[in-house]
């Protein structure tokens, strides 16, 4: 169980789920200095904690983030170099750093608006659910400025080069079942049933052999960037690895009870983790 009392932050525990709530609801959660602060010292601590088994990013109220912050973040930093190094360092370390190579699961639930820099930590959860009626937009056409930070780099490794281009050069808005059309989340739920989908979703990790979930997140975003030669190399040494890592020695229960024992069928389900 995390401690801590957060001014823009809120986290709430159940069962194996930490929820993380962007906590500025009266400015649909965008992300200020203070935001940003707190949210490295929860994801620091949250990485180690033993009760969270999936993490849920959202936020409060009608928003998931309405983006970085454009009085705190932006204008008021205008003539503060050295606030504006902190502030942007803190984005980046929560945003990018600690929640892509967060320990665990992690998924992105959009209960609402969500626009230009929070399509950061969106794409930087593993997974994805949002209302159907959840709006996004790359509004910084809007005013006059880029998507900067990491989000015009992001959006091309989730959404094709035609639609990267179409919402960035527009600034149009879409909704979660276009989000969920164009594969930017993996899919679009009714607002009413989104939380029973997010858990629903959790509780199905939370049942495979977190060694191996970890593993296999890890490998994907690893060799996203590495050539082939690379990632045959890397893949085969992560592999290995995990046999030294997984504590639960998930290969070998697996092979015991498929070709010995007949347990279960592999490709349908997971091997018993309790035999
Ligand atoms: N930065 C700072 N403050 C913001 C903000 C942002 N990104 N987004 C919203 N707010 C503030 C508003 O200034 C307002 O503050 P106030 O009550 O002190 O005046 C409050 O949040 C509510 O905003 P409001 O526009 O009244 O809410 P809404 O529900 O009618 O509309 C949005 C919601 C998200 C459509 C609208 O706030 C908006 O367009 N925000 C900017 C989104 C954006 O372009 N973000 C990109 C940043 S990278």
């Amino acid at each position: 169980m995390i401690q801590g009392q957060y001014e823009a932050v809120r986290v709430e525990q159940a069962d194996g789920i930490t929820w993380v709530i962007l906590n500025r609801p009266e400015k649909r959660n965008a992300m200020n200095p203070t935001m940003n602060r707190e949210m490295v010292a929860v994801l620091t601590e949250l990485a180690v904690d033993s009760d969270t088994a999936v993490l849920v990013l959202t936020g409060a109220g009608e928003a998931f983030s309405a983006g970085m912050d454009l009085k705190e973040f932006f204008r008021d930093l205008d003539d503060d170099p050295a606030g504006r190094w902190r502030a942007r360092q803190d984005a980046h370390r929560w945003q990018v750093h600690l929640l892509r190579n967060f320990p665990k699961p992690t998924i992105a639930m959009v209960n609402g608006w969500c626009f230009g820099g929070a399509f950061t930590p969106l794409i930087s959860c593993d997974l994805a659910v949002a209302a159907e009626d959840a709006v996004f937009g790359l509004s910084e056409v809007n005013w006059g400025i880029i998507p900067g930070g990491y989000v015009t780099k992001d959006l091309s490794l989730v959404m094709s080069f035609r639609d990267v281009m179409y919402y960035v050069m527009t600034g149009k808005t879409f909704d979660g079942k276009k989000a969920a059309e164009m594969r930017l989340v993996n899919e679009a739920v009714p607002r009413e049933v989104l939380r029973e989908r997010v858990v629903e979703l959790a509780r199905h990790l939370q049942r495979l052999n977190p060694y191996t979930v970890k593993a296999c997140k890890e490998a994907v975003r690893a060799t996203w960037t590495m050539s082939t030669e690379q990632a045959f190399e890397y893949l085969w040494a992560k592999q290995d690895q995990l046999r030294w890592v997984d504590q639960e020695r998930g290969r070998d229960r697996a092979l015991r009870q498929f070709l010995d024992e007949k347990r279960f069928r592999a490709g349908l389900e997971s091997y018993d983790r309790t035999r």
